[in-house]
């Protein structure tokens, strides 16, 4: 299939164009500086912004003939307050995936988001409430709303930790991230590891409308 990925010169985003493309998928990746993205065999580059619709129509219109049939979303987020960098996206996301009679979506979430924010740590709850941390989450807790109320087939990936370690198995926690305890996610997830999960949730549909929480 051809995945549309938005991020897709992040640090998660970079490994989930060379896993979907080792499992033989195609890729077109939006992103702002096409300079900064290898050129590859199956990876079509588009330049732009999710946050311009416009933009987000010439990627879903890159390669005649051949359709995304699913959107990865490995976009970050601002820590300045009131920006709404991944709600505007998947705002517009949506919007094109209707246009374009798609209705797969996976985004790169975090445990915290939502109704998983009783079951991380102290620490981190009063991170997220207290710091630079707060307008990424609120951004995060809009796109949670966003997608469950799109009537499109979404999967959250509620990841703990990032890492650069190495692809390792996954523990899926459910919604909510439930009986980690005090040391709820610390361990992380390595990115490689989520960007298996990110492609396995676009191959499979056994994650469909559920936010799992994730950790290696
Ligand atoms: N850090 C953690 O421990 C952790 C844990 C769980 C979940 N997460 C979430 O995981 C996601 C990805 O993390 P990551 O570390 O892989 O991200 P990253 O390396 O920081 O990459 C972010 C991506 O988003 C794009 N982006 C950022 N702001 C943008 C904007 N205003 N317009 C267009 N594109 C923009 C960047 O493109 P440019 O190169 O053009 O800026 C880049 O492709 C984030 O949403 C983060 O909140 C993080």
């Amino acid at each position: 299939m051809r995945v549309l990925i938005i991020g897709g010169n992040g640090r998660t985003g970079r490994f989930v164009i060379d896993e979907a493309l080792q499992r033989g998928h195609k890729i077109t990746a939006l992103i702002r500086n096409p300079s900064t993205l290898a050129a590859k065999e199956g990876l079509k580059i588009v330049k732009g912004t999710p946050l311009e619709p416009s933009n987000i129509e010439s990627a879903f219109n890159a390669v005649p003939g051949d359709l995304p049939t699913a959107v990865i979303v490995t976009l970050g987020s601002s820590k300045e307050k009131g920006t709404r960098v991944m709600a505007d996206a998947h705002e517009n996301l949506v919007v094109a995936m209707k246009r374009h009679g798609v209705s797969k979506i996976v985004t790169l979430a975090s445990f915290g988001v939502g109704s998983s924010l009783a079951n991380i740590t102290v620490i981190m709850r009063w991170a997220i409430s207290n710091t630079g941390l707060a307008n990424s989450f609120a951004d995060h807790n809009h796109v949670d709303e966003i997608l469950k109320k799109s009537g499109l087939k979404f999967v959250l990936l509620r990841a703990a930790r990032l890492t650069m370690a190495k692809k390792a198995p996954v523990q899926f926690l459910g919604d909510d991230g439930k009986g980690l305890g005090v040391f709820a996610g610390m361990g992380g997830i390595s990115r490689a590891s989520v960007a298996g999960c990110l492609v396995d949730a676009v191959e499979k549909s056994t994650w469909d409308g559920r936010t799992p929480v994730i950790t290696n």
